[in-house]
């Protein structure tokens, strides 16, 4: 079967077109022929060497859909022919996070979805909604799932409460879906106007352009009628968290999600989350029962993931560069052919 794995190349990694055997199947597994997947900025992370993960031989990308065109002795969940996606870490089923799961997440430390097939233990993949396609069902994975954990399980959102999302990525888009959905004042920061007016017509309260308004949290905190924001999605790290302190209300929650500004220690007191009673949430992903949580939740409420655009698997190269370059609003996607 064809996949694409990433070589060790001059401090980096570079995707490659390779041939791999197809393995029989253990009689707990499940042989998915992928039909498309979806990239995140932790697949640029990976590829880029940002942080310094060992990735060499590795079939990349974490989200993806498929099939089901093979079942082991033993598999009950599936049957053939159902349409299904891989969890990002295929061994944390439900409950508390355990470091273990580290050792087992996609395109990380095991092979991940960009593959014609891939197969693994039934238990480590969901169904996937029945409103959705496979492209729009291949974003969930990741960037749904942390949205969704972020905001619900972890963030215990409540009804009237606010959400401030970062940017118009993958995470953010889903936050304010979600968010939207649930019936919450969602606010959003973009360094695009155009960005910004998708986004109110997608249903965001209120937005502000962090480029053209360097003091965007002033502004938020405005917004707010000088409340400030209940939860606030932190996909930019050390270079906003001191931002979204400022503009977190009391008893607000922070889920400190992403790394959007770099790897390096934040310049900011802690003091103010203290002063608020607030609560900052380290996210990482979720766990399976979230995910199948948040699938029956997409299915109510008819949500469907934005892709921005849907490259070939040829084209794995250039959806690369197409994230790198952060002009997508959403999601970026790969079909298989
Ligand atoms: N912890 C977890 O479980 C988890 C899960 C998923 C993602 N993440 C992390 O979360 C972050 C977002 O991931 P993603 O896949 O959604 O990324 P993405 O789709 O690549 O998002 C890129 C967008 O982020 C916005 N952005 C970039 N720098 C920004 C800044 N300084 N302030 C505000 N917005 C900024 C830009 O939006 P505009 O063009 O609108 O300005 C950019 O287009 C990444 O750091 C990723 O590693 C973590």
């Amino acid at each position: 079967m064809k996949a694409y794995e990433l070589q060790a190349f001059e401090k980096q990694y570079r995707l490659v077109f390779s041939e791999r055997p197809s393995k029989p199947l253990k009689e707990d597994e499940i042989r998915v022929r992928v039909k498309a997947c979806s990239l995140n900025y932790r697949d640029l992370v990976n590829q880029k060497n940002l942080a310094g993960r060992k990735v060499d031989g590795r079939i990349p990308l974490s989200d993806g859909a498929g099939e089901v065109v093979e079942i082991g002795a033993t598999v009950t969940r599936f049957k053939l022919g159902e349409r299904v996606a891989g969890c990002f870490f295929p061994k944390w089923i439900d409950g508390p996070f355990l470091m273990s799961n580290h050792q087992n997440d996609l395109g990380g430390t095991i092979d991940g979805m960009l593959a014609e097939e891939v197969i693994g233990s039934e238990q480590g993949f969901v169904s996937i909604p029945k409103n959705l396609t496979y492209e729009e069902a291949a974003c969930l994975p990741c960037a749904g799932l942390t949205a969704w954990y972020a905001l619900t399980a972890r963030g215990n959102y409540q009804s009237g409460q606010s959400i401030l999302v970062l940017g118009t990525g993958g995470v953010s888009i889903f936050g304010l879906q979600f968010g939207v959905a649930l019936g919450a004042k969602v606010l959003v920061t973009s360094s695009s106007d155009a960005k910004l007016e998708r986004t109110r017509t997608m249903g965001a309260s209120a937005t502000v352009n962090y480029k053209l308004t360097p003091a965007w949290e002033k502004e938020i905190f405005q917004l707010t009628e000088k409340r400030g924001v209940d939860h606030i999605l932190e996909v930019g790290g050390p270079g906003t968290l001191e931002k979204s302190i400022a503009c977190l209300a009391a008893n607000g929650t922070i889920a400190l999600i992403g790394v959007l500004t770099g790897f390096g220690s934040p310049n900011t007191s802690l003091f103010p989350l203290v002063a608020k009673n607030a609560r900052l949430n380290g996210i990482y992903v979720g766990s399976r029962v979230e995910f199948e949580k948040m699938n029956a939740f997409i299915e109510a409420r008819n949500i469907h993931p934005i892709i921005d655009k849907v490259f070939a698997f040829s084209q794995a190269e250039e959806a690369y560069r197409y994230l790198e370059s952060a002009s997508h609003f959403g999601k970026v996607v790969i079909k298989m052919d």
